[in-house]
């Protein structure tokens, strides 16, 4: 199962993506997890991603397409894979066309999860994550039964320098203004789908699990 999650800053894709990594088994690849680690490992790559982090910006389409082809070629992706955040350009889409084309592959699914502006704001700007396992909580939809602590694992809830509202509210322009094409490159395809992000998250993950069987 080759799975392509789309939506806005905020829509749920890591949320949904780790479900359904536990629930069918498959990896999530996260480019934005992917960028962060590099940032904090101090990499070359790293060092060239932080500064279109930090505004909101996007990382430059070679970086993140050839973080990509080497992380689909690793054995635990053999069964299939879920892309987070990527592709987020039609440079991006086209370059993954071609390096799937190359290896006998194709996407399944695209599932485009949509959100409304306001409410997204809101969403990132009480998000925490676990810095040991990457559960995500909010501090009024997914509050940790302990202030600070992770349900699942004990592990410090952190919060992303890049989910103040200024930064944010770049983040969702950029989205509109280069990520939205995106949709128009898979909507005619058979695999493409939307659903409703400001469902429940449990009726989101149901509704997601319907379409990928
Ligand atoms: P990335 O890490 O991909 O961030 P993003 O796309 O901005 O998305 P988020 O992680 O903020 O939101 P999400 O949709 O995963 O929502 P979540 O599930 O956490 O990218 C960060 C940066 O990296 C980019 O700005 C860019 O610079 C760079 N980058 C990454 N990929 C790139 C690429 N391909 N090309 C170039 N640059 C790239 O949910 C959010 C909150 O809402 C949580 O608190 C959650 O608990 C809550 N929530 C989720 N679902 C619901 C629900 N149904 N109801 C109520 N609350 C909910």
């Amino acid at each position: 199962m080759n799975l392509i999650l789309m939506g806005p800053p905020g829509a749920g894709k890591g949320t949904q993506a780790r479900r359904i990594a536990e629930t069918y088994g498959v990896p999530q690849l996260s480019t934005g997890d992917m960028l962060r680690a590099a940032v904090k490992a101090g990499t070359e790559v790293g060092k060239k991603a932080k500064v279109a982090m930090d505004s909101g910006g996007l990382v430059t389409d070679d970086i993140v397409v050839g973080i990509i082809a080497d992380r689909i070629g690793e054995a635990d992706c053999a069964q299939g894979f879920i892309l987070d955040g990527f592709p987020r350009t039609v440079a991006q889409a086209k370059s993954l066309d071609a390096m799937l084309a190359e290896r006998g592959l194709k996407i399944d699914h695209v599932i485009d999860i949509t959100a409304d502006t306001e409410a997204l704001v809101s969403r990132i700007t009480g998000r925490s994550t676990c810095a040991k396992c990457g559960e995500g909580y909010h501090v009024e939809h997914k509050k940790p039964a302990a202030a600070g602590v992770c349900d699942k694992c004990g592990g410090t809830l952190t919060t992303r320098a890049d989910d103040n509202e200024e930064t944010v509210r770049n983040r969702l322009a950029v989205y509109h203004q280069q990520t939205a094409p995106v949709i128009d490159h898979y909507r005619h395809g058979g695999q493409f789908r939307a659903v409703d992000g400001m469902e429940q998250m449990d009726t989101v993950f149901t509704k997601l699990c319907a379409i990928l069987g």
